[in-house]
């Protein structure tokens, strides 16, 4: 059983609140690609999930002069610094275990190396699905970021994959 379910992360003001700003439809659509790529990389589908779900939780406002500004966000940006502390702390405050609560971080830490310093980072099945499913969303420009969902549909897709998440921990259980 999941102490923590997509729907609480989802839903939780300080989740609701940053992907206001990067993107509610980005988020889950990184989310389903993160459930799909577990499966082929034989990663947690639950960890996944939830660190995709909070992959850009760390993004802040990128305007300068009133203008949105990609090129210079991109140049200083930390948001997956920023994200992996921030989900971490969410996580914990509702009840995630800490264990779980770290591996999400670090693979929402690992989701780009865009600030990191060249080199080829090593990544684990989970930091690999993560950063593979912010990929298939992405949009040039940035624009994976402004892409739209309703809000009773956005919830429908979350708990949708809370069911198929919670029905495939419980089979080995019962089989055990
Ligand atoms: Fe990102
Ligand atoms: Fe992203």
């Amino acid at each position: 059983m999941r102490n923590v379910k997509l729907e609480d992360i989802f839903t939780h003001p300080v989740t609701q609140k940053h992907l206001g700003r990067s993107g509610v439809a980005h988020a889950i659509a990184v989310a389903e690609y993160a459930y799909m790529f577990a499966k082929r990389y034989q990663a947690d589908p639950d960890l996944a999930t939830k660190a995709a779900l909070l992959h850009d939780v760390g993004h802040y406002n990128w305007y300068r002069n009133g203008e949105w500004d990609y090129e210079l966000y991109k140049e200083n940006d930390i948001h997956a610094i920023k994200g992996a502390s921030r989900a971490h702390k969410l996580l914990i405050r509702i009840g995630e275990d800490p264990e779980a609560a770290k591996e999400i971080a670090v693979a929402i830490l690992l989701h780009t190396d865009s600030y990191l310093p060249n080199g080829e980072l090593k990544l684990k099945p989970l930091q690999k699905v993560v950063a593979l499913a912010d990929e298939a969303d992405e949009e040039t420009g940035g624009n994976h970021h402004y892409k739209t969902v309703a809000d009773h549909m956005a919830l429908e897709r979350i708990r949708a994959l809370d069911a198929r998440i919670d029905s495939e921990m419980k089979q080995p259980h019962e089989i055990g």
